[in-house]
């Protein structure tokens, strides 16, 4: 890795191919055993770890100073690189054949106790403990591994882009407020007191000013700013690998981002195969509930209103007479032993997704329905190709609540009940979205992406007069259930984009004071042009095998959007705030430190 210098011939890996030489390494004291005597003490550099040996009669000055190494100092040491006896060889580490025996010690820098063990990777600090330390944390393998494959991630990325004739350019971070639909963060100006900068949601407007400047093929691996409620998927920053084209259609966007994601998997040993398969919004809903379908496992769900509303059963007669769907999912083995009780909650569950009530049967071993409402199930089991032991869920609802309540207990099935292939990785192409969705709160239609998202040119027509049905260019990659990235065509026709506006309540007046530079800019000569943005965060949680976004940001904050290592967010004095003309109205906080 990094060259020799003053306190090195050799890293750590390194050293185990020169058995027999004189080496130099540093790094921290990771492990120390005494054996009567003769000192072990496991040197950890970022390439790995090596055992030294310290024996009181070969090497008494540096054994001494051995004795007195606490875990963590760091050191420099000479020796010479020894072959292990068979007996004595550690197999659970790459230089585990060889041991250096150290003639000289160097101590380069004496560590106070550390608030946790990097050593014993079996006990999980709590996560206050480990951002708060997080330098101490990142100290550990797994944490060091992510943040190497992070970095072999973007660097292919780049390697890719850069070899299609992508330029990377970079855009502003103190801005205006950008169209992707959270809370902006805003910052002051000390200049224009009273006047506000946005952080950017993402540099979409920018990106595609670069198209109307005829940079034609653009990205940028761009930090992303936005105020919302946070997941494990969702920091307040994260970062994009940003990319937009010109002269470009849905499909070249879709090969070049598999282009990129087959050479980022590559980077974590897998081989991803393409292309992607391809599904339409509308089926997606349909077959999985959800616009981010998790394709490793197949329970779809599946429609039974036909045969429910000729039940007597009044709960699902009075559904479907509404025009409503009666739909259900076949949980495979998860009846086994499951008791009445466990059927309320399966239904407290769904109530708390937002369904009325839920159906629950279970397949008995003689082929009948064991459910408090197993007389209204005739054939129900036959239908949904249930084998004895299958769970069998209903909802009845309107289409869309059906739909979703069913896609999110589908998700949490698969994972209770081990229905997921490990190993397994399913990508897939979520297309032709619709381009508003009703905002019942406001009474109005709102783009689903944004604003300039372009229509399908099958249903330009239908703008004004049925807005709901217009599907749109908008595409997003979905990865074993998670939205890794998404993009459109934009709209670079001016007729359009003014009825795209009128339909979705933004009016002349009101375009022009948000993002009347853009369209200035669009009537000066812009080529058709669209482009995506990957969550590069998601992404490289998914190739770590993490469960968050946490897990692989160098200085993330926790679910409350803090930073328990810097303190941020933190107050500013009262001076800084008089400059800035902002006065706080809030209580103001207690500060520590
Ligand atoms: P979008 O809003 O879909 O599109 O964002 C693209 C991708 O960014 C990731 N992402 C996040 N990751 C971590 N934390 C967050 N808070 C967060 N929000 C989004 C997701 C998502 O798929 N300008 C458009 C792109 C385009 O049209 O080209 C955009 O930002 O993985
Ligand atoms: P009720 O008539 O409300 O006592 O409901 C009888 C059974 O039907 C219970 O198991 C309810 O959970 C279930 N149920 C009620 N409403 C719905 C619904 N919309 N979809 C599916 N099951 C329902």
């Amino acid at each position: 890795m990094i060259g020799a210098s003053r306190y090195r011939t050799h890293s750590a890996a390194a050293a185990a191919g020169a058995t027999g030489q004189p080496v130099r390494v540093s790094g921290w004291v990771h492990r120390r055993r005494d054996h009567g005597g003769v000192i072990f003490i496991d040197l950890r550099d970022r390439s790995g770890i090596l055992q030294l040996v310290f024996h009181p009669e070969q090497a008494p000055q540096a054994h001494a100073a051995a004795e007195r190494l606490h875990l963590e100092d760091v050191i420099c040491v000479d020796g010479t690189v020894v072959e292990r006896s068979a007996d004595t060889v550690n197999p659970r580490i790459p230089t585990g054949t060889v041991e250096l025996a150290v003639t000289g010690l160097e101590r380069l820098s004496e560590t106070e106790p550390v608030p946790f063990s990097v050593e014993d990777e079996s006990t999980e600090p709590s996560e206050e403990l480990r951002l708060t330390y997080r330098y101490i944390d990142m100290r550990r393998p797994r944490r060091l591994a992510a943040l190497e494959l992070r970095a072999r991630v973007v660097r292919a990325m780049r390697r890719v882009l850069d070899d299609e004739g992508f330029l990377e350019v970079e855009t502003p971070v103190l801005t205006r407020s950008t169209p992707e639909g959270a809370r902006d963060f805003l910052v002051p100006s000390r200049l224009s007191q009273g006047e506000w900068y946005a952080l950017p949601q993402s540099p979409q407007l920018f990106k595609q000013l670069l198209m109307v400047g005829g940079l034609e093929r653009y990205y940028q691996v761009a930090r992303c700013f936005r105020d919302e409620d946070l997941r494990a998927d969702r920091q307040p920053e994260f970062t994009q690998l940003d990319v937009e084209a010109s002269f470009v259609e849905p499909g070249d966007i879709e090969d070049l981002t598999e282009k990129v994601l087959v050479a980022c998997f590559a980077e974590a040993g897998i081989d991803l195969p393409t292309p992607f398969p391809r599904m339409a919004y509308a089926d997606a809903m349909r077959r999985f509930g959800t616009d981010r379908p998790d394709l490793r496992f197949s329970m779809e769900i599946q429609d039974w209103t036909a045969q429910a509303g000729g039940t007597d059963f009044a709960v699902f007669k009075v559904v479907v007479d509404g025009g409503g769907v009666v739909r259900g999912l076949r949980v495979p083995g998860a009846g086994e032993g499951m008791s009445r009780k466990d059927g309320d909650e399966l239904m407290a569950e769904a109530q708390a997704l937002g369904a009325k009530g839920l159906v629950w049967a279970i397949v008995q071993d003689d082929g009948t329905l064991r459910s408090p409402v197993a007389k209204f199930l005739d054939g129900l089991a036959a239908e949904f190709g249930a084998v004895p032991g299958d769970l069998i869920t209903l909802v009845a609802d309107e289409e869309q609540v059906a739909s979703e309540v069913l896609g999110t207990l589908r998700a949490r099935f698969a994972e209770r009940h081990g229905l997921i292939p490990e190993g397994e990785w399913a990508p897939v192409w979520v297309e032709d979205f619709p381009l508003v969705g009703w905002n019942a709160d406001e009474q109005r239609w709102d783009p689903l992406h944004h604003p300039f998202t372009a229509p399908h040119p099958d249903d330009v027509h239908k703008i004004a007069d049925d807005t709901g049905a217009v599907r749109s260019l908008a595409y997003d990659v979905v990865l074993n259930g998670l939205e890794i990235g998404g993009g459109s065509i934009r709209i670079h026709d001016q007729a359009v984009q003014a009825a795209v506006f009128q339909a979705i309540g933004i009016t002349p007046d009101d375009a022009e004071d948000r993002f009347g530079f853009l369209l200035r800019a669009l009537k000066l000569g812009a080529p058709p042009h669209g482009g995506i943005a990957l969550g590069l965060d998601r992404l490289v949680m998914l190739l770590a095998g993490e469960k968050s976004i946490r897990d692989v940001i160098a200085f993330p904050k926790t679910a409350t959007g803090a930073d328990p290592l810097t303190g941020a967010p933190a107050g500013v004095d009262d001076a800084q705030l008089a400059e800035l003309a902002v006065r706080s109205v809030a209580p103001p906080q207690a500060t520590d430190g």
